[in-house]
């Protein structure tokens, strides 16, 4: 039955799971399937070309795990693959920056917007040109913040060096009276204390997982394809590489405790 399949959802790491956890808890009788490019992250210091290949094939292995839609749990893939993905696979494909930028664009008070990403995201101006097209007259702003995901990987989420850095990269946004900061790369939920603190607790920070969850919400509900199980859903976990410290560090962003993570070896994926 095509409504009992799982959702799938991918990221260049373990970065989605962020995403995950946000919707688990907006569909908790779904099943996921999540796949983690562990051995080839970091996607954002690398080339478009690069991205949409490695994106297409993410994709593909989700596909074979039979699933019914695909969330692009990476802000970064969704910024340059999402059309190809779209084309290629016959079902439902939901990108996290739509979602968010939607969302900041409801939710700023006075028109100034601030983005933080990876540098591909950045580089290609996503956020903003999403953000345009609901209200051209929004001031959009977006910085690179490379550091924070190694930072969030390391669970440094209160660390001194995580303030120092984080004053580094938002000192700017801050002057700039922004009064909304999309966290525009799906490990930042992780830091997002720290950079509440330095951003100013007047700034309101967009989780583009938690905005996501809501469009997946409506786009199963409008091809109609939600379970009709009552019980949990179940979690199955994939990774192309499985790094030490690696389920401490999942378990931190998932925000609860993961049985079984099976590894995929990368060939499976390329060929
Ligand atoms: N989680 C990825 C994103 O949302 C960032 C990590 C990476 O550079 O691969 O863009």
């Amino acid at each position: 039955m095509e409504k009992e399949k799982p959702i799938g959802v991918f990221d260049s790491g373990i970065g989605g799971l962020t995403v995950v956890k946000r919707v688990a808890s907006a569909l908790p009788t779904e099943n996921i399937v999540y796949f983690g490019d562990t051995a080839r992250v970091p996607y954002g210091s690398k080339s478009n070309a690069t991205v949409v290949e490695y994106g297409l094939q993410d994709a593909r292995f989700l596909i074979n795990k039979n699933v019914k839609a695909i969330v692009v749990a990476c802000n970064t893939v969704s910024s340059v693959a999402l059309d190809e993905i779209r084309k290629k696979f016959n079902v439902p494909v939901i990108g996290v920056i739509e979602p968010g930028a939607a969302l900041a664009a409801k939710e700023t008070k006075n028109g100034r917007i601030g983005v933080i990403g990876t540098r591909a995201t950045v580089n290609n101006k996503a956020y903003s040109s999403e953000i345009k097209k609901i209200n051209s007259s929004i001031e959009v702003y977006e910085r690179e913040c490379p550091l924070f995901v190694p930072l969030a990987e390391e669970g440094w989420i209160r660390h001194k060096a995580t303030y120092d850095i984080a004053e580094e990269y938002l000192k700017e946004l801050r002057e700039l009276k922004i009064d909304t900061l999309v966290l525009g790369c799906t490990h930042y939920p992780i830091l997002s204390g720290v950079i509440q603190e330095v951003i100013g607790k007047n700034v309101k920070l967009i989780d583009s997982g938690v905005a996501s969850a809501e469009v997946i919400k409506k786009e199963l509900d409008r091809v109609d394809l939600h379970t009709n199980k009552y019980s949990s859903g179940n979690q199955e976990f994939y990774v192309s590489d499985l790094p030490t410290k690696f389920k401490e560090v999942a378990e931190l962003f998932l925000g609860q405790e993961i049985k079984l993570v099976q590894k995929v070896d990368l060939e499976t994926l390329t060929s």
